[in-house]
């Protein structure tokens, strides 16, 4: 830590003291700057609810102190010479609070993956970086996204932010995404419940998470100007089903709406999206904060959004005067300006920011320790001929090749990029507009190089940069085993152009393969990458970005000291051409120009689509190999009014392991239909066997009626499977269920 950001934490430590005091005493808030209050006022009356004390304090407010709490700058310095509005610990965002009142600044950072430091804006300062939420999203296990949800909201805290910008939940619809590292894979129930207890986590250390980007944002290509086409029906069934389940488990003090448009309007400025579905149908109580410049109008308050956020990126402070004269004329009532900063107060209230305890201390051994055991349950061993793996402790010679693995693991880049440690190493990306001065690849310093040297202490263990395929090769053939490093890097602001791995990777693994047949792939991806060398390597292990931690957990799943236990979130297709869109669409298109991306599929998103056209994927959705073998038997079904499932799963090999059994709906009454209903994680030791009971959720055996406006699972007979992945035949049964309807 440096003097200035130790100088800073004894502050804000100091600060939160004086306000522990100021809150027993007449129950004030911890903000800073907080003049006393003269006597307990109405609205710090801790037994009332949130939504009670929010209307008590909004009625206090005057009309431009309600529209201060309206919008506000970002917190970093990303133009030049921009200097931080005053009071802003510096991150991506800054709303000023009502000092008079004790309403306290709104301080946004990102994200999801931990506490960035955009710009090193709080300079020296580093905080405990997280594996890629499609690593999370990987293990199928919700208690460690609760965990890591817990590591970033108390390192937020303790930084003195109260909003993280963190719960990205669009469906990875497309494999070359540039975010859906950033996101939970595409299985609405995989992804909402991931994302929903991340963001439970986060809300428990005392602050609002955001839950974003709302909604259909699936593609960063144009990201500006993509109009997402797709009928409500699909979108009820598939992103909006993410995004509502998330909603139902983590209850979220705020909402982020998103760059693109869909069906025709702005998502910030979306009627159907921000104040029917969301609102209306969900009941969500808190606020919608825009993305940073994707405020186009005024208006916007009319069609559902409550807070302009990174306002000098719009072309107006929409929400500051524009409003107040809108206000004056009645072209927006002044209700709805009141309920605009009500619902951002009532989360404020909801998530303790005016009279939570002080931050706790944080422990970032502990942190970086949840960050590993993530990494160790969401790498993936996608393919394992002959059981080269776990690696011999008799292997002599091992050479690594590639991906800077001498140095460390790679991270995915962009507002989510978290700066874990002062020796990261970012090597500039290049390119042009905006972001080319931003772009970096960084690596954690945690480099798998050297811990399989220190877990491999017999063997000896070389390195190769892999910059010539040829003298890499060489080395490949006196070696008895090669491990290839491969990596994808992938950011915001850009989708991967298609499946290939860049700078001539493919070519690299292809001639290790040949030169040595025992060939370990680890691949340090965005997403899914199309494996053109597949058939020559006996073995690929899926690492994403892995974290702080990543090196460690890497060489762990390799020497075998980690059973791997994660299961693919998305499927890995054979070609972009089993994907709709063969085209990304927008590519090339200039700055401005609003295009349609059709989202024809509907609802059948990633497997769902490669099950309806009985298509074979190169590893499908949940896909994933363990150093033990799992069985499944005992399946026994139930219906009537909800479905539920038990079975046993024995574990028939001679490790322990961690096993994601998945249950799919095979087949409605009314025709097939696949889609994922449940999952569990079990940890088993060897010839251990455990029973596990699920339900489903109705609205995953049900189809949306838009005219109806309600879920509709038809009376019939549904056919399950238990199932390691979804092109597993698995153990089939069926039940009789009853008509059932439900609100949206
Ligand atoms: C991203 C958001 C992020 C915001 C603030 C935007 O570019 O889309 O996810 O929270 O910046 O940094």
């Amino acid at each position: 830590m440096t003097q200035t950001t130790a100088l800073r934490a004894r502050t804000l430590r100091a600060a939160s003291a004086t306000a522990l005091l100021l809150a027993l005493c007449v129950g004030a808030t911890h903000a800073q700057n907080t003049p006393q209050a003269p006597g307990p006022k109405p609205w710090q009356d801790r037994t009332l609810s949130p939504d009670q004390r929010a209307n008590l304090l909004d009625k206090e407010l005057t009309l431009d102190e309600r529209l201060g709490l309206l919008h506000g700058p970002m917190a970093i310095p990303f133009f030049p010479g921009m200097k931080l509005p005053e009071g802003a610990i510096g991150s991506a965002g800054y709303i000023a609070g009502v000092p008079r009142l004790g309403i306290p600044a709104q301080q946004e950072s990102d994200a999801s993956l931990g506490v960035t430091n955009p710009g090193n804006v709080r300079p020296g300062d580093t905080a405990t970086a997280l594996p890629s939420s499609l690593l999370l999203a990987a293990t199928f296990n919700t208690d460690l996204a609760y965990k890591g949800g817990v590591v970033v909201g108390q390192e937020a805290r303790s930084r003195g932010i109260n909003v993280q910008l963190a719960g990205g939940v669009n469906l990875a619809r497309d494999p070359r995404g540039g975010r859906n590292f950033e996101y939970a894979g595409e299985d609405p129930l995989l992804a909402g419940h991931i994302a929903g207890a991340a963001i439970k986590g986060i809300q428990s250390q005392n602050l609002i998470a955001t839950m974003k980007h709302f909604a259909v944002n699936d593609q960063e290509t144009g990201r500006n100007f993509a109009n997402s086409v797709i009928s409500e029906a699909a979108m009820r069934e598939s992103d909006l089903l993410a995004f509502q389940i998330a909603h139902e488990v983590g209850q979220p003090g705020s909402v982020m709406c998103a760059y693109n448009l869909v069906n025709g309007a702005y998502a910030c400025g979306n009627d159907f999206l921000l104040n029917k579905v969301l609102k209306t149908d969900w009941g969500f109580k808190g606020y919608v904060m825009s993305d940073w410049g994707a405020v186009k109008a005024t208006d916007f308050a009319l069609k559902g959004l409550d807070q302009q956020s990174g306002e000098q990126l719009d072309k107006q402070v929409w929400f500051g005067d524009p409003l107040k004269a809108a206000v004056q004329t009645g072209a927006v009532p002044a209700s709805r300006v009141s309920d605009m900063s009500r619902r951002i107060l009532r989360s404020m209230f909801a998530a303790g920011l005016f009279d939570a305890p002080p931050a706790v201390n944080v422990d970032r051994a502990a942190n970086a320790e949840v960050s590993r055991q993530t990494a160790a349950e969401g790498i993936v061993l996608l393919k394992n001929e002959g059981n080269l793996l776990p690696l011999a402790a008799s292997a002599k010679t091992i050479l690594v090749v590639g991906g800077h693995a001498d140095a460390g693991v790679l991270s995915g880049g962009g507002s989510s990029q978290v700066t874990a440690d002062a020796a990261q190493i970012a090597l500039p990306v290049g390119g042009e507009g905006m972001m080319a001065a931003f772009n970096r690849m960084n690596f954690h310093p945690s480099s798998p190089l050297k811990a399989l040297k220190e877990r491999l202490p017999q063997t000896t263990v070389r390195f190769d940069t892999g910059r010539y395929a040829a003298e890499a090769a060489r080395k490949a053939k006196e070696a008895d085993l090669v491990i290839v490093f491969a990596n994808q890097w992938m950011a915001e602001g850009d989708d991967a152009p298609d499946l290939s791995l860049p700078n001539g990777q493919d070519a690299l693994i292809a001639a290790l393969a040949e030169a040595n047949p025992k060939t370990v792939v680890v691949l340090q991806t965005g997403g899914a990458v199309a494996m053109p060398w597949l058939k020559q390597t006996p073995a690929v292990v899926e690492a994403w970005y892995s974290g702080d931690r990543g090196g460690e957990a890497i060489a762990d799943v390799l020497t075998g000291k980690v059973n791997p236990s994660g299961h693919l979130p998305v499927t890995f297709p054979t070609a972009i051409t089993q994907y709709p869109r063969a085209e990304l669409p927008g590519l090339g298109l200039p700055d401005g120009q609003v295009f349609d991306v059709r989202y024809d599929e509907g609802s059948d998103v990633g497997y769902r689509r490669f099950a309806a056209l009985g298509q074979k994927a190169l590893f499908p959705f949940g896909h994933g190999l363990s150093y033990t073998t799992f069985a499944y038997s005992d399946v026994k079904v139930t219906g009537g009014d909800t479905l539920s499932v038990s079975f046993k799963v024995t574990n028939t090999g001679s490790v322990r392991g961690k096993d994601a059994p998945q249950v799919y709906l095979n087949r409605r009454p009314d025709g097939p239909a696949k889609r994922l209903i449940a999952f569990s994680k079990v940890d088993l030791a060897p010839g251990q066997s455990t029973t596990v009971t699920l339900s489903a959720d109705m609205r995953l055996l049900s189809r949306f009626d838009a005219k109806a406006q309600k879920w509709v699972q038809p009376a019939g007979r549904y056919e399950i499977t238990v199932a390691q992945d979804a092109e597993d035949t698995g153990l089939t049964a069926s039940a009789q269920m009853k008509a059932a309807t439900r609100k949206p």
